[in-house]
């Protein structure tokens, strides 16, 4: 038997998620040679080992460790690190999930040395090239062999862009696979207990923030303004933020504490001191954080992922942002575009507390199955 040999090149929180259900599939078949990458982007235990351990991912093969830096730092490290790998022991395709420098980088350095890529979550757009996640999705779908999207707003993209149409899978999203193949586990989680917001399984209402995009953190005015808005509303609810480091950086060198509270050990939570003030936790394991979204009242959030998942949860979801690049979240789902003023952000929030949005429908291969759509193409495709 021929063996097909398979690098996975994750390295930011968001690609851990993508690539669980995708190497369980791909280890049923013995044909196939698995190789996980671990380029080193995200490395604090909290945003990358919580991830591997909860998620039952294998530990990488494979550590770059190239850690933080500035945009083209960081690609160019991976380069470098990976390119050394591929030469040492060549694949027969690289795939890379999302839209992270590390996706980038995979993508750019198999690319480079005539090694098929795969790119899982092609296809997606804000339109917006201020973002570094658009250039990296821009240039990733070009470079990419196999182009396996998440719906179908992508393929109209990728072919609008002239890709061909033979490379374009339309499989689904292989995040909802594992949301829902971990929900059970999730529901074991004492979160909610530990921050005092269940007893006696009546569940507080209650909001969940995440923010950490360069466009909302990175200026002191606009994260300021944001604070002030959410202040105003955790008069009216509790509002809990697990902090991502680089917020967590922006939010000292503001100096900006006089608007959150901080948690900073989670084992010691009695009862949460909310005070009126945001409840900041430090980042959270996968299933604790599935627990909270599951339960809560609104989540308000700068993540693409999280507008995906409270989709599927049909809890009401306001995206601090100008665009995105999940449109079908709008379209079909429980998601919001407010962008970051603060009375629009308010507004929106007392709107969807009054009356809930309703869920609408499911997007379509949002089922648990996309990584097993994947791998079977890939079987066909690579066979011949
Ligand atoms: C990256 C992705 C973003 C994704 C996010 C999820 C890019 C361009 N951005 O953004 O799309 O939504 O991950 O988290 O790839 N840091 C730590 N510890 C860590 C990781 C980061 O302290 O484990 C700090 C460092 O100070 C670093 C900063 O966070 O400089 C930003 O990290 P980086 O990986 O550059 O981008 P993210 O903002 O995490």
């Amino acid at each position: 038997m021929k063996l097909i040999k398979i690098f996975i090149v994750v390295g930011a929180r968001p690609n851990f998620m993508k690539a669980a259900p995708l190497i369980k599939a791909l280890k049923k078949y013995p044909s196939f040679k698995l190789r996980l990458v671990h380029t080193g982007q995200h490395y604090d235990p909290e945003m990358s080992a919580s991830f591997f351990k909860e998620l039952r991912l294998p530990k990488p093969d494979t550590c770059l460790g190239v850690g933080s830096g500035t945009q083209a730092g960081q690609t160019g490290k991976i380069m470098i690190e990976f390119e050394k790998v591929c030469l040492k022991d060549r694949p027969d395709l690289v795939v890379v999930v999302g839209d992270v420098n590390s996706t980038l980088a995979g993508a750019l350095t198999a690319a480079k040395l005539g090694i098929p890529v795969a790119h899982v979550e092609a296809g997606l757009r804000s339109f917006d090239r201020t973002m570094p996640e658009e250039i990296n999705r821009l240039v990733t779908d070009q470079l990419a062999d196999f182009l396996f999207t998440s719906c179908e707003g992508a393929r109209r993209n990728l072919i609008k862009e002239g890709r061909p149409e033979a490379k374009i899978f339309f499989v689904g999203n292989v995040m909802i696979d594992t949301l829902l193949n971990h929900l059970r586990l999730a529901q074991k989680s004492r979160m909610l207990e530990q921050l005092g917001l269940k007893k006696n399984h009546q569940i507080r209402k209650y909001a969940l923030l995440t923010l950490h995009r360069p466009s909302n953190v990175d200026l002191p005015i606009v994260l300021q303004r944001i604070f002030q808005a959410l202040m105003e509303l955790a008069r009216e609810i509790p509002i809990i933020f697990p902090v991502h480091p680089r917020t967590l950086r922006q939010i000292r060198k503001f100096n900006l504490f006089q608007f959150v509270s901080f948690q900073e050990n989670l084992k010691h939570i009695q009862k949460a001191q909310f005070q009126g003030k945001m409840l900041c936790l430090p980042p959270l394991g996968y299933l604790d954080f599935l627990a909270l979204m599951s339960q809560a009242a609104i989540v308000l959030t700068d993540s693409g992922g999280i507008q995906e998942e409270t989709t599927i949860l049909g809890i009401p979801c306001l995206t601090l942002r100008k665009n995105t690049e999940r449109p079908i979240t709008i379209q079909e789902g429980t998601n919001r575009i407010v962008g970051n003023d603060p009375e629009r952000i308010l507004k929106a929030a007392r709107r969807v507390l009054k009356s809930r949005i309703l869920r609408k429908k499911i997007p379509k291969y949002w089922d648990g199955k996309a990584a097993e759509r994947i791998v079977k193409i890939l079987k066909q495709q690579l066979k011949s």
